[in-house]
């Protein structure tokens, strides 16, 4: 199939590559000439694994422009996979979403065949029929699940594990009304043998917000019971392996520590509850879901000052700066809080991280940043805040060690804190 993908970053760019191998022609389109001769030289525009060998390998079946009209001329179908950032407020904003839909409509109207156009960006329930659709029979002059097919398809993709999750998913969710779209999205996945569930559009907009709440939700439960478990002397994570050996439960996601970050998770959790207030809704849960996020990273600080209680002058390490392992990615990272507050209490930090130290210098250039986890270890106390790999092989011994990611070598430390065991 010829497909074009507009927006080339994370999402963008592992689902048009994945489509790639399977056989599909992609085009991307884009805003930024840095990424369109990136993907041009087989460059990824960001570092996920396996994406370079997947774009030498298929180099054939790609390419990228800022051309709308040609990408959308050449291809059947067009995702758009562009940023939903928050707003200040924490409500979802569409900006790139309407550009997108505004440009789309523009060429259309000089296209006679029928295409699709499908929404893969995580977008509030009722977007794609209340924003998109407009914007695109406007502009085009066409009308929608007639003259051109729109869908909505949302992405369920890790960050670090983004191919492995294009090419295995859980689940594919089809958020479709015409019947022509129908069968074209049948094709195209054809060779996926997960379930697929062909819904009506609002419905998959829900189903991703459902998913990505619910799991920012069981992360914050874990949270506040390893929280009392800290307080009791029970380690909440004996706690959950009973827990989730209960089948309804599933012992995936249980991870206590210091909260989730990342660019979808608190971004997801806040849209939601802006647009249920909107409608006027209380959520509640998801309100508690934040506040306990929130509270979470400054757990580290509490411990911390139980063994030091003036920081001012003291030398603190930091292990781990990513908002998880096996990504450069800051964004919403817990190291944030934690080093902000490190700053405010006077502390002298040093910190490490074996790929997010670039992003994070920006962010706090005031800092010390050593290229090595065992220079970090040489400080009055040391905070895990990522669980990188590599923090399993370091000696702990005679060291103060605050942990909030569980790395067992650590426990081994003269004082030892971990955040809820
Ligand atoms: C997430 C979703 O998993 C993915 O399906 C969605 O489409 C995009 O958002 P991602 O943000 O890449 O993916 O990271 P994920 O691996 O889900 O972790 C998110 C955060 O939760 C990280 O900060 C991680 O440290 C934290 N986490 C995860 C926990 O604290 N405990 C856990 O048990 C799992």
């Amino acid at each position: 199939m010829k497909i074009s993908i507009v927006g080339s970053g994370y999402v963008g760019i592992v689902t048009g590559i994945g489509f790639t191998e399977l056989g599909n022609e992609v085009i991307f389109i884009d805003t930024d000439k840095a990424k369109i001769n990136a993907i041009n030289n087989q460059e990824p525009p960001i570092y996920e694994k396996g994406l370079e060998e997947l774009m030498m390998k298929n180099r054939d079946k790609y390419y990228a422009t800022d051309d709308y009209s040609e990408a959308i001329d050449k291809s059947d179908i067009t995702f758009i996979c562009v940023a939903t950032p928050s707003n200040e407020n924490g409500s979802i904003n569409l900006a790139y979403i309407k550009s997108a839909a505004k440009e789309i409509g523009k060429t259309l109207k000089n296209k006679s065949d029928f295409h699709v156009i499908v929404v893969k960006s995580t977008v509030v329930p009722r977007t794609t029929e209340e924003v998109v659709k407009p914007l695109i029979e406007n502009e085009s002059r066409k009308k929608a699940f007639e003259d051109f097919g729109l869908a909505m398809n949302p992405e369920f993709l890790r960050e670090g594990n983004a191919i492995e999750d294009f090419f295995s998913p859980d689940r594919i969710v089809l958020g479709v009304k015409d019947d022509r779209t129908k069968s074209i999205f049948e094709e195209l996945y054809v060779q996926f043998s997960c379930p697929k569930l062909i819904t009506d559009i609002k419905t998959a907009e829900m189903i991703k917000y459902a998913s990505n709440a619910f799991l920012a939700t069981k992360i914050s439960f874990a949270n506040e019971i390893g929280n009392i478990c800290k307080k009791l002397g029970i380690n909440a994570y004996e706690v959950f392996k009973g827990v989730g050996l209960d089948h309804r439960i599933n012992p995936a996601f249980f991870r206590a520590g210091i909260g989730f970050g990342g660019s979808c998770f608190p971004k997801d959790v806040k849209a939601l509850i802006a647009k249920a207030e909107e409608v006027g809704e209380n959520p509640k849960i998801m309100r508690a879901v934040v506040e306990v996020n929130d509270r979470q990273p400054l757990k580290m600080l509490e411990l911390l000052k139980k063994h030091i209680p003036n920081l001012k002058g003291k030398r603190i390490g930091i292990l781990g700066l990513a908002f998880k392992p096996d990504t450069d990615d800051i964004r919403e990272s817990r190291a944030i809080p934690i080093v902000e507050r490190l700053i405010e209490e006077g502390a002298k930090i040093i910190a490490y991280d074996p790929k997010a130290m670039d992003n994070f210098r920006k962010l706090f250039p005031q800092i010390e940043y050593t290229s090595s986890a065992e220079n970090v270890l040489n400080a009055d106390a040391v905070l895990v805040v990522t669980e990188w790999d590599e923090f399993e092989e370091l000696d702990y011994t005679e060291k103060v060690v605050i942990d909030g990611r569980m790395i067992e070598r650590a426990r081994k430390a003269a004082i030892y804190e971990g955040v809820c065991w």
